[in-house]
């Protein structure tokens, strides 16, 4: 879930969150709102690749992509008015599928449901019948929690991130 966009971009919890205004989940004792993304949001979100990727953030460029780009979902968890996490999907209809570009959450605001809640949202929004997205073999927390939405493992990427480390391909029907 490293690829920029244009490449192919293989690359909540249970309280109170809101999608666009509406409440739907939350961390533990803050209230999360996930909203729309735009290219407002790109100093911070250069910060949250920074936190989240350090071995292979995506450059500038294809932040502004991910925050511009049309057929591209893009929604933020917001806490007190700051982000604290971020989802994109690349959407490609003629392909009925749509591909996670990325999904972070700043590693102090982790294991809080957040991620979750993201991918929840972002998938809600999304009106293709299969997504696909790549994980790097050692991410068993993202694993983890694609699993348990409901995503499997179809392909292994041998060698595709930059340092070597295979990408699993998982895909979710629906
Ligand atoms: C992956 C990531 C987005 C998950 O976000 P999060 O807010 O921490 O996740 P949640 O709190 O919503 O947890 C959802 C599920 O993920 C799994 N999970 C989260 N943290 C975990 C950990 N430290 N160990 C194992 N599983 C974990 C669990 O299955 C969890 O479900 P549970 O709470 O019912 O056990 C976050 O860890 C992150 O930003 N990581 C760095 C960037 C990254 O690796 N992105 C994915 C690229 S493919």
């Amino acid at each position: 879930m490293r690829s920029p966009l244009a490449a192919s971009c293989a690359c909540s919890y249970r309280q109170n969150m809101a999608v666009n205004g509406t409440l739907v989940s939350a961390e533990s004792h803050s209230r999360v709102v996930i909203e729309q993304a735009s290219w407002r949001d790109l100093n911070i979100l250069r910060r949250l690749e920074q936190a989240c990727f350090p071995k292979d953030a995506w450059p500038l460029w294809d932040l502004i992509g991910v925050l511009t780009l049309p057929n591209v979902v893009r929604l933020k968890a917001v806490i007190e008015g700051s982000m604290v996490g971020f989802i994109a999907a690349d959407v490609r209809p003629s392909e009925h599928i749509a591909w996670i570009a990325t999904i972070g959450v700043f590693p102090e605001h982790q294991s809080k449901g957040t991620g979750r809640a993201l991918l929840l949202a972002c998938e809600a929004q999304l009106v293709v019948p299969t997504i696909r997205l790549s994980v790097r073999a050692s991410n068993l927390a993202a694993i983890q929690l694609y699993l348990s939405e409901g995503y499997r493992k179809i392909d292994v990427w041998y060698g595709y991130y930059q340092d070597g480390e295979d990408g699993l391909v998982m895909e979710k029907q629906r």
